[in-house]
């Protein structure tokens, strides 16, 4: 992309009253000059567009989930009606590329239960709030905007700016309706969000079940795909095969890449089957009482596997490695058994593997756009196709956000995701 150059280490934002005819609602309205400074003190610049629905008048309240005293257990959390918009709005109308969600829906995934519990404190910057993905339609917007109105130097501008940025993210506006990976902030009735970590609603999905896609659809391309770089034709496994995640790794293992074999783990029969519904050829449970996990997974594999996803690593890791095959990988993205292993390291060494690892939320914003991009491109498709099947298992009302963390964390007979509805009782 050609860029203009300025001078360097020159960087802001400036901020008019817009003249445009807007075919929207906004209550206020703001053109906005956009200058950011690049390496090398080149600077592109584009029109930005700053939207508000009508309702987000000042003095607007919301509802969110807090635990109590910054941390504790289930019973900690609690639902506040005093949470004031207003500066989310702010942090919008200052933050170009940024949105407002009011809330239709939040997933409820294992790290809110290690965020509750003090253990995944949230990274800087980011809300207290817990929730890592939401659905929902826009209410405030900040994004480019193409308009007929823009004077030479900005049209020139934004068609250089084009090929930069995504015309699916272009068009979000007031009113469109997404479901989105947040940086927290989700249990709440509204919901501060990058439009670049937004994803369109699939036409087969309804907008309560979208809100469980985002955190594992995310989480499973980047460390089963980009990180852990699964083949045609090779061997998966997926600890934890019934988990949200786990469902997500067999669906995506399986359509995105030709003759994959999955085989999972999962802690009952009940939660195997469900696994092999999905499409797993190979379902052990973990917690049968004859063999152990490793021996069971070998004998209906007649061998070892290319790459494992694992959210349980701690006593697991050593046999995770005896069951690679040459360059096999493990990613791991989870500790549910501890953070300590110790394993052969000739193993690594003669069968050249890799053992790595990533955590989804500190990645950089452009990572998460990365990632946001690929699925649209090569897994939103499948939507279309019946491929992909939404495993949400049970819905819950956001004041019963104790509830909801009870149930995930007792694992009993959970399959795939837990959703709150944010909806209910506004
Ligand atoms: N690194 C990242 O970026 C990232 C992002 C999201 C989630 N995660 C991690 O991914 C995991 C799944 O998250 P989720 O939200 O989908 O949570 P979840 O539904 O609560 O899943 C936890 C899973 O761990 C399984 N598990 C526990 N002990 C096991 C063992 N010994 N052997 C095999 N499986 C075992 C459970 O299986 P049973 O119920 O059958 O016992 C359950 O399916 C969590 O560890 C979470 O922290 C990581």
């Amino acid at each position: 992309m050609r860029r203009l150059v300025g001078r360097q280490g020159v960087g802001g934002v400036s901020l008019r009253r817009c003249e445009r005819a807007c075919a929207c609602a906004c209550a206020s309205r703001y053109r906005v000059s956009f200058f950011t400074t690049h390496t090398g003190g080149s600077i592109s610049t584009a029109a930005m567009h700053f939207q508000c629905s009508p309702d987000l008048v000042n003095g607007v309240h919301m509802r969110a989930a807090v635990v109590r005293d910054g941390k504790g257990n289930a019973e900690a959390l609690h639902v506040v009606d005093d949470f004031p918009v207003a500066p989310l709005v702010d942090q919008v109308r200052a933050t170009p590329g940024t949105a407002l969600i009011k809330v239709h829906a939040a997933g409820v995934n294992r790290p809110d239960i290690m965020q509750r519990a003090g253990l995944y404190p949230p990274p800087k910057g980011a809300s207290p709030i817990l929730g890592l993905e939401v659905s929902g339609e826009i209410v405030a917007v900040h994004n480019f905007n193409s308009n007929e109105n823009s004077n030479e130097m900005e049209m020139e501008m934004e068609m250089e700016m084009e090929e930069e940025n995504d015309p699916f993210v272009r068009g979000l506006g007031l009113g469109s309706k997404v479901c989105a990976l947040t940086n927290g902030g989700g249990y709440a009735d509204y919901c501060f969000v990058q439009l670049n970590q937004c994803l369109p609603i699939p036409d087969t999905v309804s907008l309560t079940d979208a809100a469980g896609l985002p955190e594992t659809y995310f989480t499973v391309w980047h460390n089963i795909f980009q990180r852990g770089r699964l083949q045609d034709g090779e061997t998966l496994l997926v600890h934890g095969g019934s988990s949200g995640i786990g469902c997500t790794a067999i669906q995506l293992a399986k359509h995105v890449r030709n003759d994959v074999t999955v085989a999972v783990t999962a802690g009952s029969d009940m939660k195997c089957s469900a696994c092999v519904d999905l499409g797993a050829d190979v379902a052990v449970n973990y917690k049968a009482p004859d063999d152990s996990w490793d021996q069971a997974l070998r004998a209906q594999l007649n061998g070892g596997v290319d790459l494992i996803l694992d959210m349980v690593a701690g006593d697991y890791t050593p046999q995770n490695v005896k069951l690679l095959n040459m360059d096999g990988r493990v990613v791991i993205i989870g500790l549910m058994r501890g953070p300590k292993s110790e394993v052969s390291l000739a193993h690594v060494m003669t069968r050249r593997l890799s053992i790595t690892g990533s955590t989804l939320r500190p990645q950089s914003a452009r990572a998460k756009m990365t990632i946001g991009r690929e699925l649209r491109k090569h897994v939103w498709p499948l939507w279309n196709t019946d491929k992909l099947k939404t495993t949400t298992d049970e819905v819950y009302a956001l004041s019963d956000a104790a509830a909801a963390h009870r149930h995930l964390e007792s694992s009993t007979n959970n399959v795939g995701k837990i959703i709150l509805d944010c909806e209910c009782g506004r």
